[in-house]
């Protein structure tokens, strides 16, 4: 039985005082049987990291560097995320591909120091609408997880999570059908199947991309869907807490 995870990717938003409040309120109502995760901004980290002590709510951060330390100006590492009480990383979010030159060998290169270090791997894929209607959806998602594979062997993603969010549903609005992720995420299944059958078994897979109160459930409600990865959502503390619910009940 995999329990249920739902993380708040705050992408770049907020302020001190807005992520400080807004953690507050997400852990001042638990919710049981799902793994909450918030992801705020790098520097807002230790903050964040304050109020959530002593609560359910675990923290996570939303990229990480592939190098423990170095000349890589502007890069945070995950043993400097995990000092401050870091259990999760984002990596591979398609903001990350697609604007600031995150490719496939540098994702599994920063997966790879993510496990490494000791924290949890939210590893993203996703294609983008041309591909979608090129029919290369499920070719594209093979190849981001193959290029993981190639660096960091056949249990690359043993405890780690994947977080599948077709690009055209992020931020858009629109959501993929129900039938439609669940499709892509029993191939992600069977793609990590193929190399470890025990890490996918227990592998959780979440689905991102204008997830809301409205449409959790559904979603949730599906069998390789274990989850979510929130973007929009998850800066109103009642509307991700909403989410939260949707998938406790299908814990
Ligand atoms: P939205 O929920 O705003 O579509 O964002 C999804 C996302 O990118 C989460 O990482």
């Amino acid at each position: 039985m995999r329990t249920p995870m739902v993380a708040g990717n705050w992408k770049l938003n907020g302020s001190r005082e807005s992520a400080t409040s807004l953690a507050r309120e997400v852990a001042a109502t638990p919710v049981a049987g799902v793994d909450v995760v918030v992801c705020p901004v790098s520097v807002h980290t230790a903050e964040v990291a304050e109020v959530l002590e002593g609560t359910d709510v675990k923290l996570g951060a939303q990229n990480a560097c592939a190098h423990e330390g170095g000349a890589y100006t502007g890069e945070v590492s995950s043993t400097m995320l995990a000092e401050f009480g870091c259990e999760y990383v984002i990596i591979g979010h398609s903001e990350r591909r697609s604007l600031f030159g995150d490719d496939n060998e540098s994702c599994a290169a920063r997966h790879q120091a993510v496990m490494a270090a000791g924290l949890t791997s939210i590893f993203c894929v996703g294609e983008t609408l041309e591909d979608r209607e090129a029919g290369n959806t499920m070719a594209v998602v093979d190849a981001q997880l193959q290029a993981v594979f190639d660096v960091c062997g056949t249990q690359a993603f043993d405890g780690a999570v994947i977080a599948y969010e077709p690009v055209w549903a992020i931020g858009t609005g629109v959501t993929a059908s129900p039938e439609q992720a669940q499709e892509v995420h029993a191939h992600i299944r069977e793609f990590v199947a193929a190399q470890d059958q025990q890490t996918a078994a227990k592998l959780r897979i979440l689905y991102g991309g204008s997830v809301n109160a409205g449409n959790a459930q559904e979603l949730f409600g599906n069998t390789d869907i274990d989850g979510g990865l929130i973007g929009g959502a998850a800066l109103k503390s009642a509307d991700f807490l909403a989410v939260c619910q949707a998938a406790a009940a299908q814990a």
